[in-house]
């Protein structure tokens, strides 16, 4: 695990408080970890790199990780920062039209990691319907890529954003073998049984 030291209090203070749905980044990765483990997933696709803490932290543990950042000062400071990686590729643009991009160069089943803002994020939300056009793109690849959304809470169903269970019926309608599920503020898609 990506062992920054500023990261412990905030985990056990999010503990102490009873896990509340904002959860710490410790967390995330341990989710994303246990998810590629799980799985058997070795390729990593992240949406938002932001400053690349969850590449940083995935770093040995994937054997290749894309991951796509819209504001170009970002991309370009991960670029930099993950230079010497070959295994890691950082995208520069909307993860909505990055993505073919990079589904087209896996060669087996991924593990997603939705993190660019799609509501819950003071980012750009240029477009409501990122969300769902990038899981369709994912769901209908023809690999079994897990995918974990994180900021599952900003799904609010208000004002035109969709809610956990908008999701979750148009996840399971559309593709019945997948199964969704939300935990401590990350939705997660995989495969039904
Ligand atoms: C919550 S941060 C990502 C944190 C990172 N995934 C991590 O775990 O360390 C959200 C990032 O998504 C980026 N973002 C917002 N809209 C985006 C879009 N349409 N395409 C790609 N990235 C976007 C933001 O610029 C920001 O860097």
């Amino acid at each position: 695990m990506y062992k920054a030291v500023g990261h412990y209090p905030d985990y056990w203070y999010w503990i102490l408080r009873g896990r509340p749905s904002r959860s710490p980044h410790l967390l995330k990765q341990k989710v994303v970890r246990e998810y590629g483990e799980k799985f058997g997933l070795k390729t990593l696709v992240e949406t938002g790199t932001y400053y690349g803490e969850m590449v940083t932290a995935m770093k040995k543990r994937f054997d290749r990780i894309y991951s796509i950042e819209f504001v170009p000062a970002l991309a370009e400071r991960a670029t930099r920062k993950f230079a010497r990686d070959q295994h890691i590729r950082i995208f520069c643009g909307d993860s909505r039209v990055a993505m073919p991009e990079v589904l087209a160069l896996l060669q087996g089943p991924a593990l997603f990691w939705l993190d660019a803002g799609y509501y819950g994020w003071v980012g750009v939300r240029s477009n409501e319907q990122r969300l769902s056009a990038e899981l369709e793109m994912i769901l209908s690849h023809p690999y079994p890529h897990m995918i974990l959304l994180d900021d599952a809470r900003g799904l609010t169903g208000r004002d035109g954003i969709p809610s956990v269970d908008d999701v979750k019926a148009y996840v399971e309608s559309k593709f019945p073998q997948r199964t969704v599920e939300v935990k401590y503020d990350i939705m997660r898609i995989t495969l039904r049984g």
